[in-house]
């Protein structure tokens, strides 16, 4: 894999620090003007609604999400940033009754991958759009082209590939199939659909400890770790602290990844 050279550290810890390499490619991508009105779908803690709103100067932007703490933060990173073209809702994307036709753009750093009809959600995006606005959105390609998932799958499973059958939950590599998307997007009534790979790397810490610490805390991690008696358990943390020393080096932890850039636009 490749090692990014000479970046600076990054300036906030978790998941923005792990889409280090991704958030610029995904700025660039949406390509934010100084009077446009932004809707940011999934926008956890909001860095990129941020950056859309510091971009947007004479326009604004909406940073949605369904899960309240990530709400909370966001508000806080923007009341503390002294912000005041942005904004904050709780809400699911799916269903929320956005202002129809109000938005240039809609965009997601990795937050359109878990609706439950992912039709209807598209649909309901699509509405809040202006005509001729557009779609910008980054996604996981399938898990198995993600060195990531591949390397923790394979040190939580072990050698006899056994992993302690964890629940179905939300899919980060729904959208990964390109042929899929297109017909969601196409149903959903979007036009103009369009992937363009993305082949940067995520960041998981400085050291070993730190990237244990947070890989550790994905949901698809701990519900493995919780079906395994404590000595598996204790012997599966053994293999992925291997896992990611492996993956070690002077700028940290790093792991290839592939996501899609997705656009559209609503006709
Ligand atoms: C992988 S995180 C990405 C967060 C953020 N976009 C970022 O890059 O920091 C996915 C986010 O989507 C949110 N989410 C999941 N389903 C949602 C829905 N139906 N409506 C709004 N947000 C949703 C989650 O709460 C979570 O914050």
């Amino acid at each position: 894999m490749r090692h990014p050279a000479s970046e600076p550290t990054p300036g906030s810890s978790g998941y923005d620090a792990e889409l280090r390499r991704h958030n610029p490619v995904l700025h660039r991508a949406c390509g934010v003007q100084l009077h446009e009105h932004v809707l940011d779908i999934g926008c956890g803690r909001g860095q990129t609604t941020r950056q859309a709103a510091r971009t947007a100067r004479a326009g604004s932007a909406l940073g949605v999400d369904i899960s309240a703490p990530a709400i909370e933060r966001a508000r806080e990173h923007a009341r503390a940033e002294g912000l005041d073209n942005v904004t904050f809702e709780r809400a699911n994307a799916q269903s929320h009754d956005f202002p129809p036709g109000c938005f240039d753009l809609a965009m997601s750093r990795f937050g359109t991958m878990f609706f439950d009809d992912p039709v209807a959600a598209f649909a309901n995006i699509g509405r809040a759009l202006r005509p001729t606005g557009r779609l910008v959105m980054m996604v996981w390609q399938p898990a198995e082209r993600n060195e990531w998932d591949v390397a923790i799958q394979q040190a939580l499973a072990g050698p006899d590939g056994q992993v302690a059958a964890a629940p179905a939950g939300p899919d980060p590599f729904s959208l990964g199939d390109p042929r899929t998307v297109t017909q969601i997007l196409g149903v959903a009534g979007f036009a103009d659909i369009a992937f363009t790979d993305v082949d940067e790397p995520v960041y998981y810490g400085p050291d070993v400890a730190a990237a244990l610490d947070w890989v550790g805390g994905f949901t698809s991690t701990s519900n493995v770790l919780k079906r395994l008696d404590p000595a598996a358990a204790s012997r599966a943390v053994g293999r992925l602290r291997e896992t990611l020393a492996a993956h070690a080096s002077d700028d940290g932890v790093w792991f290839d990844s592939r996501a899609w850039l997705v656009t559209a636009r609503r006709p």
